[in-house]
Protein backbone atom coordinates (compact mmCIF):
# COMPACT_ATOMS: atom_id res chain seq x y z
CA UNK A 1 0.00 0.00 0.00
CA UNK A 2 1.05 3.59 -0.88
CA UNK A 3 -0.22 6.91 0.28
CA UNK A 4 0.82 10.32 -1.42
CA UNK A 5 1.16 12.95 1.09
CA UNK A 6 0.96 16.45 -0.04
CA UNK A 7 2.02 19.37 2.65
CA UNK A 8 0.49 22.65 1.64
CA UNK A 9 3.23 25.16 2.91
CA UNK A 10 6.20 26.44 0.72
CA UNK A 11 8.63 26.91 3.62
CA UNK A 12 11.59 25.36 4.34
CA UNK A 13 10.74 25.44 8.49
CA UNK A 14 7.12 24.50 7.50
CA UNK A 15 5.61 22.48 10.61
CA UNK A 16 3.15 20.99 8.38
CA UNK A 17 6.44 19.48 6.21
CA UNK A 18 7.86 18.54 9.24
CA UNK A 19 4.67 16.87 10.81
CA UNK A 20 4.51 14.99 6.93
CA UNK A 21 8.01 13.53 7.16
CA UNK A 22 7.52 12.59 10.74
CA UNK A 23 4.58 10.41 9.19
CA UNK A 24 6.42 8.87 6.91
CA UNK A 25 8.52 7.52 9.47
CA UNK A 26 5.46 6.48 11.79
CA UNK A 27 3.33 4.69 9.02
CA UNK A 28 2.31 0.83 10.39
CA UNK A 29 4.22 -2.28 8.89
CA UNK A 30 3.25 -2.81 5.35
CA UNK A 31 2.58 0.26 4.22
CA UNK A 32 4.23 3.47 2.92
CA UNK A 33 3.74 7.39 2.68
CA UNK A 34 5.41 8.92 0.05
CA UNK A 35 5.93 13.09 0.53
CA UNK A 36 4.64 15.01 -2.76
CA UNK A 37 4.96 18.56 -2.94
CA UNK A 38 2.79 21.59 -4.30
CA UNK A 39 6.50 23.50 -5.25
CA UNK A 40 6.74 24.71 -8.63
CA UNK A 41 2.49 25.40 -9.00
CA UNK A 42 2.07 28.41 -10.96
CA UNK A 43 -0.99 30.04 -9.78
CA UNK A 44 -3.58 28.74 -11.67
CA UNK A 45 -4.63 30.43 -14.94
CA UNK A 46 -7.67 29.52 -17.45
CA UNK A 47 -5.50 31.20 -20.33
CA UNK A 48 -2.17 29.76 -19.72
CA UNK A 49 -4.15 25.86 -19.16
CA UNK A 50 -6.01 26.70 -22.58
CA UNK A 51 -2.52 27.61 -24.84
CA UNK A 52 0.26 25.48 -23.00
CA UNK A 53 -1.80 22.86 -20.93
CA UNK A 54 -1.00 21.49 -17.61
CA UNK A 55 1.89 22.78 -16.13
CA UNK A 56 4.91 19.65 -15.85
CA UNK A 57 4.82 19.58 -12.40
CA UNK A 58 1.09 19.65 -11.85
CA UNK A 59 1.27 16.05 -14.22
CA UNK A 60 3.94 14.88 -12.17
CA UNK A 61 1.69 15.22 -9.13
CA UNK A 62 -1.82 14.12 -10.59
CA UNK A 63 0.23 11.03 -11.97
CA UNK A 64 1.77 10.45 -8.13
CA UNK A 65 -1.74 10.60 -6.87
CA UNK A 66 -3.65 8.47 -9.21
CA UNK A 67 -0.76 5.69 -8.38
CA UNK A 68 -1.70 6.27 -4.53
CA UNK A 69 -3.56 3.98 -3.10
CA UNK A 70 -4.71 7.15 -0.67
CA UNK A 71 -3.89 10.88 -0.07
CA UNK A 72 -3.08 12.64 2.79
CA UNK A 73 -3.17 16.20 3.14
CA UNK A 74 -1.34 18.29 5.39
CA UNK A 75 -3.30 21.49 5.68
CA UNK A 76 -1.97 24.64 7.37
CA UNK A 77 -4.59 27.25 8.41
CA UNK A 78 -4.51 30.83 6.98
CA UNK A 79 -7.10 33.30 8.35
CA UNK A 80 -9.50 30.17 9.73
CA UNK A 81 -9.56 28.74 6.27
CA UNK A 82 -7.06 26.32 3.47
CA UNK A 83 -3.84 28.67 2.19
CA UNK A 84 -4.94 29.77 -1.21
CA UNK A 85 -1.07 27.88 -2.36
CA UNK A 86 -2.42 24.71 -1.22
CA UNK A 87 -6.26 25.11 -2.80
CA UNK A 88 -4.17 26.56 -5.83
CA UNK A 89 -2.43 23.55 -6.34
CA UNK A 90 -5.66 21.26 -5.89
CA UNK A 91 -7.25 23.23 -8.25
CA UNK A 92 -4.45 22.94 -11.12
CA UNK A 93 -4.42 18.96 -10.28
CA UNK A 94 -8.68 19.27 -11.01
CA UNK A 95 -7.78 20.48 -14.49
CA UNK A 96 -9.23 19.60 -17.33
CA UNK A 97 -12.38 18.56 -15.05
CA UNK A 98 -12.86 15.45 -16.78
CA UNK A 99 -9.55 13.78 -15.31
CA UNK A 100 -11.30 14.42 -11.79
CA UNK A 101 -12.70 11.14 -11.34
CA UNK A 102 -9.54 9.61 -11.76
CA UNK A 103 -7.10 11.98 -9.73
CA UNK A 104 -10.10 12.35 -6.87
CA UNK A 105 -12.94 9.93 -7.33
CA UNK A 106 -13.38 7.25 -4.50
CA UNK A 107 -9.67 8.35 -3.71
CA UNK A 108 -9.59 7.38 0.08
CA UNK A 109 -8.47 10.91 1.63
CA UNK A 110 -7.34 11.85 5.18
CA UNK A 111 -6.34 15.44 6.22
CA UNK A 112 -4.17 16.78 9.11
CA UNK A 113 -2.38 20.03 10.13
CA UNK A 114 -0.85 21.46 12.59
CA UNK A 115 0.03 25.52 13.45
CA UNK A 116 1.22 27.27 16.15
CA UNK A 117 -1.83 28.44 17.58
CA UNK A 118 -4.13 27.13 19.96
CA UNK A 119 -6.69 25.25 17.71
CA UNK A 120 -4.63 23.37 15.44
CA UNK A 121 -5.93 23.82 11.81
CA UNK A 122 -9.40 22.74 13.19
CA UNK A 123 -10.88 25.74 10.92
CA UNK A 124 -8.63 25.29 7.92
CA UNK A 125 -9.76 20.57 8.20
CA UNK A 126 -13.29 21.86 8.10
CA UNK A 127 -12.72 24.45 5.01
CA UNK A 128 -11.13 21.50 2.78
CA UNK A 129 -14.50 19.58 3.43
CA UNK A 130 -16.66 21.15 0.22
CA UNK A 131 -13.58 20.88 -1.86
CA UNK A 132 -13.40 16.99 -0.84
CA UNK A 133 -17.11 16.31 -1.60
CA UNK A 134 -16.77 18.29 -5.04
CA UNK A 135 -14.02 16.17 -6.12
CA UNK A 136 -15.58 13.25 -4.88
CA UNK A 137 -13.05 12.03 -2.52
CA UNK A 138 -13.71 9.22 -0.25
CA UNK A 139 -12.89 10.96 3.07
CA UNK A 140 -11.86 9.85 6.33
CA UNK A 141 -13.55 10.52 9.52
CA UNK A 142 -12.44 7.89 11.49
CA UNK A 143 -9.38 9.97 13.15
CA UNK A 144 -8.59 14.06 13.61
CA UNK A 145 -4.81 15.00 14.40
CA UNK A 146 -5.15 18.74 14.87
CA UNK A 147 -1.25 19.68 16.32
CA UNK A 148 -1.97 22.36 17.89
CA UNK A 149 1.28 24.86 19.71
CA UNK A 150 3.19 23.13 16.83
CA UNK A 151 6.14 25.11 18.42
CA UNK A 152 6.56 23.28 21.29
CA UNK A 153 6.04 19.54 19.59
CA UNK A 154 9.10 19.93 16.87
CA UNK A 155 11.99 20.57 17.64
CA UNK A 156 14.63 22.99 15.95
CA UNK A 157 15.48 20.18 13.22
CA UNK A 158 12.10 19.83 12.54
CA UNK A 159 11.68 16.42 14.13
CA UNK A 160 8.40 15.69 16.30
CA UNK A 161 9.84 14.83 19.77
CA UNK A 162 6.47 15.15 21.39
CA UNK A 163 5.72 11.40 22.68
CA UNK A 164 1.89 12.19 22.76
CA UNK A 165 1.28 13.69 19.44
CA UNK A 166 3.78 10.80 17.68
CA UNK A 167 1.30 8.56 19.64
CA UNK A 168 -1.87 10.19 17.90
CA UNK A 169 0.23 10.22 14.56
CA UNK A 170 0.57 6.92 14.66
CA UNK A 171 -2.91 5.89 15.94
CA UNK A 172 -4.02 8.30 12.60
CA UNK A 173 -1.93 6.70 10.52
CA UNK A 174 -2.80 3.29 11.07
CA UNK A 175 -6.59 4.48 10.91
CA UNK A 176 -6.28 5.82 8.00
CA UNK A 177 -4.55 2.61 6.56
CA UNK A 178 -7.15 -0.04 7.72
CA UNK A 179 -9.67 2.23 6.20
CA UNK A 180 -8.05 2.28 2.88
CA UNK A 181 -8.12 -1.71 3.10
CA UNK A 182 -11.61 -1.72 4.00
CA UNK A 183 -13.61 -3.18 1.12
C1 LIG B 1 -1.67 34.81 6.17
C2 LIG B 1 -1.60 33.96 7.39
C3 LIG B 1 -2.75 33.71 8.10
C4 LIG B 1 -2.73 32.88 9.21
N1 LIG B 1 -3.89 32.56 9.84
C5 LIG B 1 -3.89 31.59 10.79
C6 LIG B 1 -5.11 31.09 11.31
O1 LIG B 1 -6.19 31.49 10.95
N2 LIG B 1 -5.06 30.10 12.26
C7 LIG B 1 -3.86 29.60 12.69
O2 LIG B 1 -3.86 28.71 13.54
N3 LIG B 1 -2.68 30.06 12.23
C8 LIG B 1 -2.67 31.05 11.29
N4 LIG B 1 -1.49 31.51 10.76
C9 LIG B 1 -0.24 31.02 11.33
C10 LIG B 1 0.17 29.73 10.65
O3 LIG B 1 -0.49 28.65 11.28
C11 LIG B 1 1.69 29.57 10.77
O4 LIG B 1 2.32 30.56 9.99
C12 LIG B 1 2.15 28.19 10.38
O5 LIG B 1 3.51 28.07 10.76
C13 LIG B 1 1.95 27.92 8.90
O6 LIG B 1 2.20 26.58 8.58
P1 LIG B 1 3.66 26.06 8.17
O7 LIG B 1 4.51 26.11 9.43
O8 LIG B 1 3.44 24.66 7.73
O9 LIG B 1 4.22 26.94 7.10
C14 LIG B 1 -1.49 32.35 9.67
C15 LIG B 1 -0.32 32.64 8.95
C16 LIG B 1 -0.36 33.43 7.83
C17 LIG B 1 0.91 33.69 7.05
Amino acid sequence: MRILGISGSLRKGSYNTALLRAAVALMPEGAQLEAGSISGIPLYDGDVEASQGIPPAVQALKTSITQADGLLLVTPEYNNSIPGVFKNAIDWLSRPSADIPKVFGGRPVGVIGASPGGFGTILSQNAWLPVLRTLGTKTWFGGRLQVSRAGNVFNEAGELTDEAIRTQLRKYLAGFVGFIKEP
